[in-house]
């Protein structure tokens, strides 16, 4: 490589870049993006009115510690404002973690399925990503703990997994908590813990407010409805959230996400709806394409992860495009390392319908 021009620093260019799900289907009449775990019911409309209100204000910069948001998150879910960092969507926090965390040399630890935000925000620092080996599509404690060298710095948990669906009871959570050494930084990535209907599941809260190394990490963008807008947040202990303050952008979170995020909060009916169609609709996708013949991994989140036979003519790619030709636009994954399956949002009455009669169209089967 020339020293002629300028370098990345080392990992930069072992990452590969993040594709998000596709969103246009050439031809189709009716377009259904079931490519990004978007919820079917949209924004509350009291945050969409906070964010168009917000228009009128362009030439302000925001509030830099995004008070009044932390506060109405705070009030949301009982917990100190002081302890909370809000971010442009959680990928920001993932990165400013890994920032304010690793450095060359250093080991962060993900599982085999997680979100690939987590090697990408590694690698950007110079540190090294580890994979440990799932179980059934699932996180697994034992392998996370073999994975921890007395190089690693972080370990990365999704719970729910994206795009598995699969989560850990909470119990495994603490167990693996409890084994870590106390300098390793656990990150729970709770994107879709509004969704999760599990007695054994927890976000994390309690786990973060009573330990000096745990963050927990939430989002805008699945059940708010509020993607676009780029809004999530993290609660930690008070000396990751001085770090994280430290180097955060000072402005990192818009005046339209602050207001608009507010309202989406303490939208409490529209959130219920959200997750009453979820409740509805996950079950209903799980045993109707499992009535095709294909296998769906049992999901706690607002997706499914639908597996496909490798025989030509029958394979995810191929299924793929046969559902994108009729406007169903759902996710490959073979950057998940799961080359034959496909990842489906819970989407609106109309969408599922049409997805498991197209599904048995494809596979020449009746719905
Ligand atoms: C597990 C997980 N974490 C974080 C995110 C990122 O969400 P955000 O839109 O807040 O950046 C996603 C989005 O797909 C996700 O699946």
């Amino acid at each position: 490589m020339s020293a002629q021009r300028p370098q990345p620093r080392p990992g930069v260019l072992a990452i590969k870049a993040y594709v998000p799900g596709k969103s246009d289907a050439p031809g189709a009449a009716k377009v259904f993006k079931l490519s990004s775990n978007e919820t079917p019911l949209g924004a509350s409309d009291k945050a969409i009115a906070a964010y168009q209100a917000a228009g009128t204000h362009l030439q302000d910069y925001p509030d830099g510690a995004a008070t009044a948001l932390r506060e109405a998150i705070g009030e949301a879910f009982g917990l100190d404002p002081a302890r909370i960092v809000c971010g442009a969507g959680s990928d920001d926090l993932l990165n400013l973690l890994a920032r304010a965390y690793l450095a060359d040399g250093d080991e962060a630890v993900h599982t085999t399925h997680g979100f690939l935000v987590y090697p990408i925000a590694t690698l950007g620092t110079g540190a090294k990503p580890v994979v440990a080996a799932e179980k059934d599509y699932t996180a697994d404690v034992d392998a996370i703990l073999k994975a921890v060298t007395p190089k690693t710095k972080i370990v990365f948990l999704a719970n729910p997994n994206n795009p598995t669906g699969t989560y850990v009871p909470f119990d495994e959570v603490r167990r693996l908590h409890r084994a870590l050494p106390p300098h390793v930084l656990l990150v729970l990535d709770a994107a879709y813990a509004e969704y999760v209907q599990r007695n054994d599941y927890e976000s994390g809260i309690e786990l973060v407010a009573t330990s000096e190394n745990v963050v927990m990490i939430r989002t805008f963008s699945k059940i708010y409805g509020l993607a676009a807008l780029r809004l999530g947040w993290l609660y930690g202990p008070a000396h990751v959230v001085d770090a994280l303050n430290r180097i955060r952008g000072p402005f990192n979170v818009n005046t339209p996400a602050i207001v608009a995020g507010i309202e989406a909060i303490r939208d409490t009916a529209h959130v219920e709806r959200a997750r009453r169609h979820n409740a509805k609709w996950l079950p209903w996708l799980t045993e109707e394409i499992g009535k095709l013949g294909l296998k769906v991994t049992p999901s706690v989140a607002n997706f499914v992860l639908i597996h496909f036979p490798t025989v030509p003519g029958k394979t995810a790619k191929e299924a793929d495009a046969f559902l994108t030709r009729r406007g169903l636009v759902l996710r490959q994954v073979g950057a998940y390392h799961l080359p034959d399956a496909l990842r489906m949002s819970v989407g609106s009455e109309e969408a599922n319908r049409l997805v498991v009669a197209s599904l048995a169209e494809f596979l020449g089967r009746k719905a």
